[in-house]
């Protein structure tokens, strides 16, 4: 089923004309990528779809805002949601389909299924955000099976997330490769991220302040320091910046995300902090 207009990918609200293209693609011996999103779609995102471009023929772009990794008390009902925009963003991106399911088709009368990876998705946000991650596993082993692609893609942007999939895509042998993107950031080096646009003007000015820390702790940790004293450091530099609550600033194992006191594997700081009303993620390789 090739796109009329070979600009505008294919707009798909239903799973069977989904199988369809996809199949479609598959007789023709075309590789696709399945680039998972929650839409309001910015730069960070569509660096993911131009490298799925860039190493498969078809790239299927998924936009579900699912209820599931949301807290009852956190954003879901205010989540942006703007379909026809990121649409038009996708088509100048090259993407090849968008996928779309509603919540009802998603989740239907009944659905009691649940996917929990202990261990990676239990610290970190995973203690902040209780669900979340079984939320995010659920959702996205099922997109996996919706759309069967060879290899999807996750951006560094959300690493724990990136290595709760990793682990839920191995334990289940879910036939996918999955492969991590770097994070896109701003001039200023605030990571993108659809809930920045939840900054005030003030804290916009503020929010690029935990890149920084990140920055300079990572260094510090890279020339030998003991991680103990500056993270402590850097907590109290978010604070005094306005950052409340950190609700963590930690130096972990890159690959099993456990507390580690020195980098001697390739190892990751990871934070996660409120601005106002806003929670912002960041982390950077040490
Ligand atoms: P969402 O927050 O929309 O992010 C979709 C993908 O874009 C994720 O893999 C995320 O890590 C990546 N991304 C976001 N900001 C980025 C940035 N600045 N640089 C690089 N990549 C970035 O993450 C989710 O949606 C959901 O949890 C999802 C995986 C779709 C499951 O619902």
């Amino acid at each position: 089923m090739p796109p009329t207009d070979p600009a505008s990918p294919l707009h798909l609200t239903e799973l069977g004309p989904l199988r369809e293209a996809v199949a479609g693609w598959r007789r023709a011996g075309e590789s696709i990528v399945l680039v998972p999103t929650m839409g309001a779609l910015h730069p960070g995102h569509l660096a993911l779809v131009a490298h799925a471009k860039a190493i498969g023929r078809r790239a299927v772009v998924s936009i579900f805002v699912n209820p599931t990794q949301f807290g009852p008390s956190e954003d879901f009902s205010r989540y942006p949601r703007d379909v026809a925009a990121d649409l038009a963003l996708l088509a100048g991106a090259g993407a090849d389909a968008a996928w779309t399911p509603d919540v009802a088709a998603m989740y239907p009368q009944g659905f009691s299924t649940r996917i929990e990876v202990a261990g990676l998705g239990e610290g970190l946000c995973g203690a902040y955000r209780p669900g979340h991650f079984s939320g995010v596993a659920t959702v996205v082993t099922k997109l996996l099976n919706q759309v069967r692609p060879d290899i999807a893609l996750f951006g560094e942007k959300d690493f724990q997330q990136l290595q709760v999939i990793r682990r839920a895509v191995r334990d289940l042998d879910l036939a996918v490769e999955i492969r991590g993107v770097p994070t896109i950031r701003e001039a200023d080096g605030l990571a993108l991220s659809s809930r920045n646009r939840y900054l005030g003007p003030e804290e916009r000015l503020v929010a690029p302040r935990l890149q920084a820390v990140l920055a300079r702790i990572a260094a510090a940790l890279g020339e030998g320091a003991e991680a103990g004293r500056l993270l402590q450091e850097g907590i109290r530099e978010l604070e005094a910046a306005g950052f409340n609550p950190v609700q963590y600033l930690e130096l972990r194992d890159a690959e099993t995300l456990e507390r580690v006191e020195r980098p001697v594997r390739p190892a990751r700081l990871l934070a996660a902090a409120y601005l106002g009303r806003t929670r912002l993620i960041d982390n950077v390789a040490v």
